[in-house]
This record gives structure tokens, C-alpha cells and sequence, in this order.
């Protein structure tokens, strides 16, 4: 049996490479892997981490993309793709508009659509932007939701998704994280005298004046805690750049670098004080670390996090970021207090459990 895993993001491919290892070690399936090409040097590290090489490349990225482009040209693309391969099933990961385009392209094809990460859910479809429009369509489309948690599989059942097709396996995160960090890790980007801020944002719907507000912020952090320094490795994306080398040219504590390496940003997560971000991904990884997150949003479809205590939502709203931080910077007990590592997210298995489902679905077991 054929299974076709489309992504094209960095985070797609730091979840769903552990899926491919599985699919790649099954003697029943054969795995086929299609990059879509939405990233580019932030995907390709993880590839080559994982050690896994692409059937396909639709190299669809081009400087400051809109969603239309990315969304015709994967269906387009995908196309003659799909009638030449004839996958038995197709994979997708999350939110992105890569596995939106490619969700909705298998079902034009009538492919059967495995959904790894289904159920995340915020309901406000501005936020974040476009990511709750392509998971709640994506999840529409899907012949096996992947669940990552209970709390996942109770908003797809509060849908009216049937029973019989939603799955909790725990999230495939998780196993990526097992592989990479490592206790002895030895980190140069701070002195043992500092306390690290680790920062990224890139939300599409922060760029503009929330995005300048965070980074207001994060200077007014650093002038009145001189023992903080922030490394920021700053997206790719050419807005963000700008905006960044705005904020910080001339602030010496706050350290902005390429994207890091998986590998690389587990490690720094794991070594530092707290973090400040907008990412999905970091959500959950810093919730299995136990380290504080602010996240840089209004909402967040990771509640798990929260009702941990880990992460707390603090917008984008320059005083409140900067309060939120100092209290995480003064205050001890509240620190500890979101310190404590707890792991709503499974025990590093999730990828056996998807594969050994998939199995069963094409064995007719479901
Ligand atoms: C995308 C996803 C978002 C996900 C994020 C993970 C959509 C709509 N957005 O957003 O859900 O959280 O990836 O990082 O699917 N660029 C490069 N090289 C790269 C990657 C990006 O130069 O390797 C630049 C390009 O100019 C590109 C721009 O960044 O046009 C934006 O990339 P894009 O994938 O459209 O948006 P992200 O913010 O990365
Ligand atoms: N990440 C990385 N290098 C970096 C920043 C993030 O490898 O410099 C990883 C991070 O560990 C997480 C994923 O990228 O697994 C999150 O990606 P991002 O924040 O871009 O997307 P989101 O999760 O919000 O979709």
C-alpha cells in the first residue's frame, strides 16, 4: 500500500519525519514522500537530520508568497502528481495551507486523507490566520483523524466527527524531541552568568504593529534586566527581517541569528529561563520541558499547556508582555510554579501508534 506524506514546512517536517521512519520500516507500505516546497533552508536541516530525501519537490516558494499562491500552485501541481502515483492514501500534518492544499487535492482525487495533529481547534478564524480555516476544512476532508489528546478528539467529536475515525495517539513531537535533546548539551550562545529569553515570532497575523509592539517589549526587558539576554533566531521571512532589524540593530542584548537547527533549538529550549513566542510547535515542546511560555497571541489551540500551568497567554500588547515577563523574572514562586514539566502530549510513541492504525485501516480492521 502506497502512503503519500505531502508537507512543505519546517514544523510539518520536524512532526511527520518520525511518522516517515515508521512508514518506512513497515514491510506493507510503501512510503512516499512530497516536499511541497513552501520553505526552503528552514525545511531542508530537518530533512537532513532525520535522514530522509524527498521522492518530490514541488519548489513552489517565492519571496513574501500569499496564501493563493502557495494554495494554487500545490493544487495544481499536485495535479498530474497524484493521477501518475496513484497513492492508496495520502498524509498531512496540522494547519499549514501546504496541508490544506494538499488535503483538499487528495480529495478531489477520492484518495483516502490521514490527518496527523486533527482536532486543534481556537474558533476564531482570524487567529491564527489562515491555520484555524485549513485545519477545521483539512479535518472535513479526512477519511483518519490523529488526535494528538483526549481534548483534541473531544472538539472533533463535538463536530459530529464519527467515532470510529478519530484517534488519540499522542503527538509525533514528542518523538521528535526524544531524538534530539540531550542532557550534556553544551550551549555558546549564553555565559552562565546570563539568564536566556528565547524568542521567535512569525505569525502572519502579528507582522505589522503587534509584531513591533512584542519586540518593544522585549528592549524594555533587556534595559531594565541587564542579567537577560534574548537569542532570537529570526524567520526567514523578508517582513519579519525588516521589522527585527529595526527593533534591535543597536541592542547588543539581544541576539538575533539564522533559524537553528532542530537539533540546535531543542537543546537551547531545554537550557533556557523562558521563552517568549508565537509558535504552535514550541507550545508543546516547551510544555514537555517544563519551561514558562508567554505566548505572543490572543488565543492558543494548545489548552493542554495551559491548564498545565506552562503557558499562559499575554497577547501582544507591549506593557503587558513586559509585566508578564518581569513577574516571571522577580517572582520565584510563580515561576516554579510554571516550571513543572508535565507531558499532556504521550510517551514519545505517537508515530508507532499513527502507522500501526494505518495498517489496520488498510487490513479493512478499522
Ligand atoms: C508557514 C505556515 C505557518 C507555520 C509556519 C512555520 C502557512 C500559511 N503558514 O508560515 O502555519 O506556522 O510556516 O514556520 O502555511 N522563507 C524563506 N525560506 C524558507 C521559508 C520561508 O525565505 O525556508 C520566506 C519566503 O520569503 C516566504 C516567507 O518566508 O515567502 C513566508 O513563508 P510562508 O511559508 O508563506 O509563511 P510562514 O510564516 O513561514
Ligand atoms: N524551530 C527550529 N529552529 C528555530 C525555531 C524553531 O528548529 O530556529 C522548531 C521548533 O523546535 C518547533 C518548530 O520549529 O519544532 C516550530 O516551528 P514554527 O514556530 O516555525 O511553526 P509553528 O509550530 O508555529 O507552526
Amino acid at each position: 500500500m502506497k502512503v503519500m506524506s505531502i508537507f512543505g514546512t519546517r514544523p510539518e517536517a520536524i512532526k511527520m519525519c518520525p511518522v516517515i521512519k515508521e512508514l518506512e520500516s513497515r514491510e506493507k507500505i510503501k512510503s512516499v514522500v512530497c516536499l511541497t516546497g513552501q520553505h526552503k533552508e528552514m525545511l531542508q536541516p530537518v530533512m537532513k537530520l532525520f535522514e530522509i530525501k524527498e521522492d518530490y519537490n514541488l519548489r513552489i516558494m517565492t519571496e513574501n508568497q500569499s496564501l493563493s499562491s502557495i494554495t494554487c500552485k500545490i493544487l495544481d501541481m499536485l495535479e498530474e502528481l497524484l493521477n501518475k502515483e496513484k497513492p492508496d492514501m495520502i498524509l498531512v500534518h496540522g494547519d499549514t495551507t501546504s496541508a490544506y492544499a494538499a488535503a483538499l487535492s487528495a480529495f478531489y482525487h477520492n484518495i483516502p486523507v490521514g490527518h496527523v495533529e486533527a482536532g486543534l481547534r481556537t474558533y476564531n478564524m482570524h487567529s491564527p490566520f489562515p491555520e484555524e480555516f485549513n485545519r477545521q476544512s483539512i479535518d472535513l476532508v479526512s477519511d483518519i483523524l490523529f488526535a494528538p489528546t483526549q481534548y483534541a478528539k473531544d472538539m472533533l467529536l463535538s463536530e459530529k466527527k464519527g467515532e470510529n475515525k478519530i484517534f488519540v495517539t499522542g503527538n509525533t513531537v514528542i518523538d521528535a524531541l526524544k531524538t534530539t535533546v540531550c542532557k550534556s548539551y553544551n550551549i555558546t550562545e549564553c555565559c552562565e552568568d546570563d539568564k536566556l529569553i528565547l524568542l521567535t515570532a512569525h505569525r502572519r497575523e502579528n507582522i505589522g504593529e503587534p509584531m513591533k509592539n512584542i519586540f518593544s517589549a522585549v528592549n524594555k526587558i533587556t534595559e531594565d534586566y541587564p542579567e537577560i539576554k534574548v537569542i532570537y533566531p529570526v524567520h526567514k521571512n523578508p517582513k519579519i527581517r525588516e521589522i527585527a532589524n529595526q527593533f534591535f540593530a543597536n541592542n547588543s542584548r539581544v541576539k538575533m541569528i539564522e533559524p537553528m537547527d532542530v537539533y540546535d533549538f531543542h537543546n537551547v529550549m531545554n537550557k533556557s529561563y523562558l521563552i517568549l513566542t508565537d509558535s504552535g510547535g514550541i507550545q508543546e515542546e516547551a510544555t514537555s520541558l517544563g519551561k514558562p511560555v508567554l505566548i505572543l497571541r490572543d488565543t492558543t489551540e494548545r489548552p493542554e499547556g495551559v491548564a498545565a500551568g506552562t503557558l499562559k497567554i499575554v497577547g501582544t500588547q507591549t506593557e503587558n508582555i513586559y509585566l508578564e515577563t518581569k513577574r516571571l523574572l522577580t517572582d520565584k514562586d510563580e515561576y516554579n510554579r510554571m516550571s513543572k514539566s508535565v507531558n499532556p502530549y504521550g510517551d514519545g510513541n505517537a508515530s508507532k501508534t499513527i502507522v500501526d492504525i494505518i495498517e489496520r485501516y488498510f487490513e479493512g480492521k478499522l
